[in-house]
């Protein structure tokens, strides 16, 4: 049996997918046969209620020097981060020359508005090319992987930090006790760390099975957060539902005892007790429903192929690459997938390789149906794409229910 990364008790996964590539490993053909893949399946802790990977890929296999997602290609989430960096981060500074951290900095679509308002600042970003895009922006970007140590250096050179930030990445560290060692070490007596992930209820809520994949180690919520944390000397003050990446929640996490816990806190943990989220059976229902909505999308896809309709995937996302090789979906189904991340396009989706393609190739021959795999941004999506509802195109959503959208859905 596993064992628990957080409190070592062992556990049972509750879901196997099989055989899975890297989510956000796009490829050339050439690549095809050196393509890595390994056990999907995920589990939940009866001792500290952290549902995660049983197995997961080496760090190095999934960032690297050709990671292939940037923050700023969606416009919301690079709205969603600036209001963080003036709204949600200043609340917390204890001096009029404060000190953030930010692990997983990414593009800097964050830290620039610290460079832009002279806040001292530092972003820890281990994948190389993503790292640059932010270095150009004049954000001061190291190029590793954090943890206790870098955590150690980071204190020596620039002090202590009022606020370390993280957005989809704290749910992806192996090492969680080194990396919650160095952010507790980091932090001012009176110092927050915020983050932000994915949050297991709304995955439960939507069956949004999607979210799991190499990257996503930990499926949080604030019961198991709180009780990860507390193993650092820290606790959970504040949490806020938000809805980007298709629900996530932010945790604000201080020294035990230092700041006051607002009642939003005690107001979530009683909704997860009625959502079930300690309950064994809760996640066997959840198995349940992963493998009828994956009938139900094979056979609308099937369906759709005996009818000659052309369907392509919108947004290669790593999401899709749960759905694609959990369904066994390859190009004979979804002729492309139209991304409009430069990186991604010419490449092949991982495992069932179908071809990504640019959004202009999307535009130029409109498909009849389009599966919105990027569905945690159809709003945004949905704003932009009058001229293909116009031209009688309709999208297929899988989340939180297999089926073809209505045409007055988007009107
Ligand atoms: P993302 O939301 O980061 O999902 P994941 O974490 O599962 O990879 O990815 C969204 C993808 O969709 C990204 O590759 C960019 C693409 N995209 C489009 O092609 N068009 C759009 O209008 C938007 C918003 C995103």
């Amino acid at each position: 049996m596993p064992t628990c990364r957080i409190c070592q008790s062992q556990f049972e996964p509750f879901i196997s997918f099989g055989k899975m590539p890297i989510a956000n490993g796009f490829l050339a053909p050439e690549q095809f046969d050196r393509e890595y893949f390994f056990e999907l399946a995920v589990g939940f802790c009866p001792t500290c209620a952290m549902v995660q990977l049983v197995d997961q890929p080496n760090k190095e296999q999934m960032f690297h020097e050709h990671y292939a997602f940037y923050s700023s290609m969606s416009r919301h989430m690079a709205e969603h981060f600036k209001r963080v960096a003036l709204n949600i981060m200043p609340r917390y500074f204890a001096s009029n020359d404060p000190f953030v951290v930010e692990i997983g900095s990414n593009d800097g679509v964050l830290l620039e508005h610290c460079v832009q308002r002279g806040v001292r600042h530092v972003g820890v970003e281990p994948a190389a090319n993503v790292a640059k895009v932010a270095q150009e922006k004049g954000v001061e970007t190291i190029v590793e992987f954090f943890d206790e140590e870098l955590a150690g250096r980071i204190r020596s050179e620039h002090g202590q930090a009022d606020v370390v930030f993280s957005a989809n990445t704290m749910l992806q560290f192996s090492y969680m006790r080194s990396v919650l060692s160095g952010i507790a070490s980091l932090l001012k007596p009176s110092g927050v760390l915020i983050f932000e992930d994915p949050y297991l209820g709304d995955i439960i809520e939507k069956t949004s099975y999607d979210q799991m994949y190499d990257e996503h180690l930990f499926y949080f919520s604030v019961a198991s957060v709180d009780a990860m944390v507390r193993r650092h000397g820290m606790a959970v003050i504040d949490v806020e539902s938000l809805p980007v990446h298709g629900g996530s929640m932010r945790y604000v996490v201080a020294h035990e005892g230092a700041l006051s816990v607002s009642s939003a806190v005690a107001a979530q943990r009683a909704k997860e007790e009625q959502l079930g989220l300690r309950d064994l059976t809760t996640y066997e229902h959840l198995r349940k429903r992963i493998e009828q909505s994956r009938n139900d999308l094979v056979t609308l896809l099937s369906r759709f192929h005996d009818e000659g309709k052309r369907v392509v995937g919108y947004g290669a996302t790593s999401k899709s690459t749960t759905i694609l090789n959990y369904c066994n979906i390859g190009p004979d189904l979804i002729e492309f997938i139209s991304d409009i991340t430069p990186i991604k396009q010419g490449k092949f989706s991982p495992g069932m390789h179908i071809p990504v393609r640019s959004y202009e190739e999307f535009i130029a021959h409109y498909p009849d149906y389009a599966l919105l795999f990027a569905w945690n941004h159809a709003r945004e999506i949905m704003a932009k794409e009058n001229n293909f509802h116009r031209a009688g195109g309709r999208w297929i959503v899988h989340v939180p229910k297999v089926g073809v959208l209505a045409h007055d859905f988007v009107r």
